[in-house]
């Protein structure tokens, strides 16, 4: 394995025995080390110093190691630094206070120097910036939203693993806009920590800059970035039409694809991601409610703002039994249906249950092999070139 590029590491220990012990890894692994002994020490420390990332320690003298992670997160200038928690103690318990303190990686003592190294490796990879170089001229992506205009019918499920294969076919960098503010299931779907969602940029949106959007991205394995929505739904009125707007706008300059799952409303919110796709992936069942409300909304897109030609409509659980014939369901939208799934049984709610999606635990499935086409077709287009934001 190659090494990660040097950065500062700030290692926060009252024991000093192991902070010589971590610091002989991290110099290793070509990194500087900065050393505080307390986390007053380290409070002191950090601001002056440019820091890359923080180990704490537990536990420390004075200050309590939780509360020093918790007041990392709340100073601005600390507040998305990666932090690993090193501790003795064990128990799930014990790592989820300290999750809910802050820290991003938790390492239980004793533990084994390759461990440490990988995971300060990962941890400081995941934090990268993913801006273009900046003498690159600034490219833009391809928005695409997938929207319905009833819930359940499987716009999340169907998003996720599209976003997931387009980033394996193209080893691009795709992005995933939660655009369901209230209820957001992207990361239950992809099992992601909830440490950061938009509301971190809508606070700061005046600044937002490279470094604070890929901090604030929250990393999936496959490479797929996400930015997450309000962890609680009164916090999802911080974010207004107006924001939404112009964080797509931006991630679309660091982004070759982002992907938006919507809620299935016609509020102001969601009519401005439609507004801003290049494509819209406008999912149905094969049932009375969803086909007479889908019919509704193809009438009625072009007065809301909606191009019918960005518009392809995918009919999920085609071949349910009880369902009406797909020809039956063009004749009522008077259009296309451009892409069937078929329903995938068990396996596909177990891997929403999981956190695991479909095209990675299962790529040879029959729902897997449609979103690879359904990716297939998304990626061929040639995003069209939109103004700057
Ligand atoms: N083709 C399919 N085969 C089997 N199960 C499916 C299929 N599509 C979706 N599901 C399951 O249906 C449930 C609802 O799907 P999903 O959450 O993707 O819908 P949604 O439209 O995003 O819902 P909401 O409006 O609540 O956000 C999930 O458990 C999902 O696994
Ligand atoms: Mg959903």
């Amino acid at each position: 394995m190659s090494q990660s590029p040097r950065r500062n590491i700030l290692i926060v220990s009252s024991d000093p025995t192991l902070s010589k012990l971590l610091g002989l890894v991290l110099t290793t692994e070509g990194h500087q080390v900065i050393a505080a002994t307390t986390g007053e020490d380290a409070l002191d420390k950090v601001p002056q110093r440019t820091c890359d990332m923080v180990i704490i320690d537990v536990p420390l003298a004075g200050m309590d190691s939780y509360e020093l992670c918790r007041r990392l997160r709340q100073n601005s200038t600390t507040r998305y630094l990666p932090i690993l928690m090193l501790s003795s103690k064990g128990d799930v318990a014990d790592k989820l206070a300290g999750f809910e303190a802050g820290a991003d990686e938790y390492l239980t003592k004793p533990f084994d120097s390759k461990e440490l190294a990988y995971r300060i490796r990962n941890l400081l990879l995941r934090a990268q910036i993913p801006a273009r170089p900046h003498a690159e001229p600034l490219a833009r992506g391809q928005t695409i939203a997938f929207f319905g205009t009833k819930g359940g019918v499987g716009k999340t499920t169907i998003c996720v693993n599209t976003a997931i294969t387009i980033q394996q076919q193209t080893r691009k960098r795709v992005a995933i806009f939660d655009g369901d503010f209230f209820f957001g299931d992207i990361g239950v779907h992809l099992n992601l920590p909830p440490v950061r969602s938009m509301v971190d940029l809508v606070e700061r949106i005046d600044e937002i800059d490279a470094d604070l959007v890929n901090q604030v991205m929250v990393p999936h394995s496959s490479g797929v970035r996400v930015l997450l929505s309000p962890f609680r739904p009164e916090k999802a009125d911080l974010v207004t039409s107006e924001h939404v707007k112009r964080l797509l706008d931006i991630l679309v300059v660091f982004y070759d694809y982002v992907i938006a799952d919507c809620h299935s409303a016609y509020d102001e919110r969601t009519l401005s991601i439609l507004e801003k796709a290049d494509d819209i992936m406008l999912v149905l069942t094969p049932e009375i409610g969803p086909v007479k409300n889908t019919a509704l909304f193809l009438d009625i897109a072009p007065s809301l703002g909606v191009t019918l030609d960005h518009i392809h409509v995918i009919l999920n659980r085609a071949n349910s039994s009880v369902g009406i014939e797909p020809e039956e369901i063009e004749r009522s939208l008077h259009h296309p249906i451009e892409f069937r799934i078929v329903s995938g049984g068990r396996p596909v709610v177990m891997s929403v249950n999981r956190g695991v999606p479909l095209t990675i635990e299962k790529p040879d499935h029959p729902l897997a092999r449609e979103i690879a086409h359904i990716a297939a077709h998304l990626i061929k287009k040639e995003a069209p070139r939109k103004a700057a934001p």
